[in-house]
């Protein structure tokens, strides 16, 4: 069976990726410290594959533990995940996002030069657009104005990898801009674990839903958009993951050094008081809400053009806003806190 590492293996696009994986017959080898997950998920991924995950427990920046690792685990790719990601902390702790976010991959490019490992498959986001100039955005947008430390995080790693390419004839890679991942596993084993009061939109939904926060404030109904709310694209965390392993395999097939980017979204925006609605009415549960002020750094509005993905990858959305709102309350009901 052929082995991909998969740091961040534990967290949220991690885990249902690590799913995916073992249903294409490919084996994920977690590296993941568990700073941002719980012992559940890898219980939870139990529950789903009938497999005991593998998972090395260490810090992608320490390079002597990823090199054992490699050692022992002798993987034939890597997807890299691991990574802090919470915008209002990177604000306000910059270098911590500079060091873990740039550091890690930094030592994992280093590790796999050592050990002849050539395929990667990065985690990227939209943010690396900043407010987009033409909308929906496509891979060759300009990207490089992003509004927050962890979004420069982002541009940089992105760089640092056409670099890595441009200086080593075979290396493979493949970057992957995700939108909104929103939803869990259907099963309800896995999903989002925000830590503390969850800064995203659909986890403090269903948290205002399941009474654990007194209500939502959307922030700014001032916008120039059909509501005045901003708008996002919103996809199924599961149909995220799937393209993880059609990015290994397309990478696969190519056999020849790669560096290529795509979007990972649905194509379709929403505002976020269409989110709100489709989730109160896809659940029948009532979501307490306010109009509050804008959030400082939010873009009026962001989605994907996905026909690279289609074309290249052969990858589409299979999942709706309304299967995502009713996985994220399944998951939350799961969860029982
Ligand atoms: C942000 C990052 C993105 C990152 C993602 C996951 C930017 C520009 N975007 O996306 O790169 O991958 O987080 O961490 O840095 N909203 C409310 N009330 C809330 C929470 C959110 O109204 O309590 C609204 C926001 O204003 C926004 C939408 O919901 O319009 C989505 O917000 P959020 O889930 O935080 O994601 P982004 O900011 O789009």
């Amino acid at each position: 069976m052929r082995r991909t590492i998969v740091t961040g293996g534990a967290g949220f696009i991690g885990s249902h990726t690590c799913v995916e994986l073992l249903a294409a017959g490919i084996e994920p080898v977690i590296v993941d410290d568990l700073r941002n997950s719980e012992e559940r998920v890898l219980e939870g991924l139990e529950k789903i594959t009938g497999r005991k995950p593998v998972i090395h427990r260490i810090d992608c920046t320490d390079a002597q533990a990823l090199n054992k690792v490699f050692a022992a685990e002798r993987p034939d790719s890597v997807i890299h995940f691991a990574a802090d990601k919470a915008v209002g902390e990177s604000v306000r702790d910059p270098l911590k996002y500079y060091h873990n976010n740039i550091g890690s991959l930094a030592t994992l490019l280093r590790t796999m030069a050592k050990h002849g490992i050539k395929d990667i498959v990065f985690s990227s986001s939209c943010t690396v657009y900043g407010e987009g100039d033409k909308l929906p955005v496509t891979e060759d947008s300009r990207t490089g104005a992003a509004a927050s430390p962890y979004g420069y995080t982002k541009v940089v790693c992105e760089q640092m990898l056409r670099d890595a390419s441009a200086a080593d004839a075979d290396l493979c890679v493949v970057m992957l801009r995700y939108f909104n991942p929103i939803g869990a596993h259907p099963s309800a084993h896995i999903g989002e674990l925000p830590i503390g009061v969850p800064n995203n939109l659909v986890p403090f939904i269903t948290q205002a839903a399941a009474g654990l926060r007194d209500k939502l404030t959307v922030f700014g109904n001032d916008y120039p958009t059909r509501d005045g709310s901003c708008i996002r694209d919103y996809i199924h965390v599961v149909d995220l993951a799937k393209a993880h392993v059609l990015a290994l395999q397309w990478i696969a097939k190519q056999n020849a050094p790669l560096c290529e980017v795509f979007n990972l979204g649905t194509g379709q925006g929403n505002t976020v008081l269409e989110a709100v609605h489709t989730f109160e009415e896809v659940n029948g549960v009532k979501v307490p809400f306010v109009i509050g002020p804008r959030r400082p750094g939010d873009v009026v509005a962001m989605y994907a053009d996905t026909a690279k993905s289609l074309k290249v990858l052969g990858w589409r959305t299979e999942r709706t806003l309304a299967d995502s709102m009713r996985d994220a309350w399944r998951w939350q009901q799961a969860l029982g806190k």
